[in-house]
């Protein structure tokens, strides 16, 4: 596996393999990585001659609250594991080499998806996320592009994105990947203590509660919304940002569940910001 920093060297090595007939597969991170990262890498792996994971800590995409100064990083340890899914490239470029002094272009989806959910509660992350998607499809011309439904939110934005701008390319979204007790992997999960760990239950709990109403018939969005926000309410250590139960598409509300549906909630597990969803296909 080779560390590439340099955006010129990785973009002429990716325009290299694409003439010489290669797809390739990039799965972007902001590193720390887990098994959800890896395991987007080990898809990648299965449907691509060449695999490339990016590993950037994207400032654009915080706000000036949150946690950019402080965000784990540990790129040998990090190295070491994409080696292991069987990553050919790992990409890291420092912030400078991205946004080098006078930098000035953005890319945004207005409206829709954007305006819900994360957006609402981060202005400019969405915004911030896109500019780097972007750049980095542009930096490492992948065929396809693998994301985790974790962030279901970020992977219906840039599905629009990649629409809008007849991108050439494939956008593949996998599963959340779980700890044995329910908790969605997250780097963020490193900043928990052990009781706010034990709190952060709470929100896969509450989600499946929500799932559990609609298995047993429930099909008015307001009542599985209301059980969702009773958990969590009802739970310790945990203060809410949102909770949705909307169209899994669009993120639309719906009068009745139909179709695809997203259960999605953000809290606060004391300083800590967490996110989670289940989708399921309501007939
Ligand atoms: P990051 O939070 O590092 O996540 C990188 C990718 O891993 C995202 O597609 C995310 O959905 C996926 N992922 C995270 N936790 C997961 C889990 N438990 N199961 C499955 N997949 C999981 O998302 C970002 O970075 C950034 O916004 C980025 C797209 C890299 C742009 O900066």
């Amino acid at each position: 596996m080779d560390l590439i920093t340099n955006i010129k060297q990785m973009q002429d090595l990716a325009m290299k393999l694409k003439g010489e007939g290669k797809t390739i597969g990039l799965v972007p991170t902001m590193g720390y990585l887990h098994e959800g990262h890896l395991s987007l890498a080990v898809r990648a792996r299965q449907e691509n001659g060449i695999v490339v994971m990016s590993n950037f800590v994207n400032p654009l995409q915080f706000g000036p609250q949150e946690d950019f100064a402080t965000y784990p990083r540990d790129l040998d340890r990090d190295n070491k594991l994409a080696e292991g899914a069987g990553v050919d490239y790992v990409f890291a470029p420092s912030g400078e080499e991205m946004y080098p002094e006078g930098y000035s272009t953005y890319v945004e989806v207005k409206g829709g998806a954007t305006e819900k959910m994360c957006g609402r509660s981060r202005p400019g992350h969405f915004l911030g996320v896109t500019t780097v998607v972007l750049k980095l499809f542009l930096i490492t011309q992948p065929s396809r592009v693998y994301f985790g439904q974790k962030d279901a939110q970020q992977a219906i934005v840039i599905r629009k994105m990649v629409t809008d701008l007849n991108l050439p390319l494939e956008i593949v979204t996998c599963p959340i990947v779980r700890e044995r007790d329910g908790l969605a992997l997250s780097s963020r999960n490193t900043y928990l203590s052990p009781e706010e760990r034990r709190n952060a239950l709470a929100l896969p709990h509450a989600l499946a509660a929500g799932r559990q109403l609609i298995q047993q018939g429930e099909r008015n969005p307001v009542r599985v919304r209301e059980e969702i926000l009773r958990v969590l309410e009802s739970s310790p250590g945990i203060r809410v940002d949102y909770v949705e139960v909307v169209d899994g598409r669009t993120l639309e509300e719906q009068p009745v569940l139909q179709g695809p549906v997203l259960l999605a909630a953000a809290v606060f597990v004391g300083k800590t910001r967490l996110i989670d969803n289940i989708d399921l296909e309501v007939v």
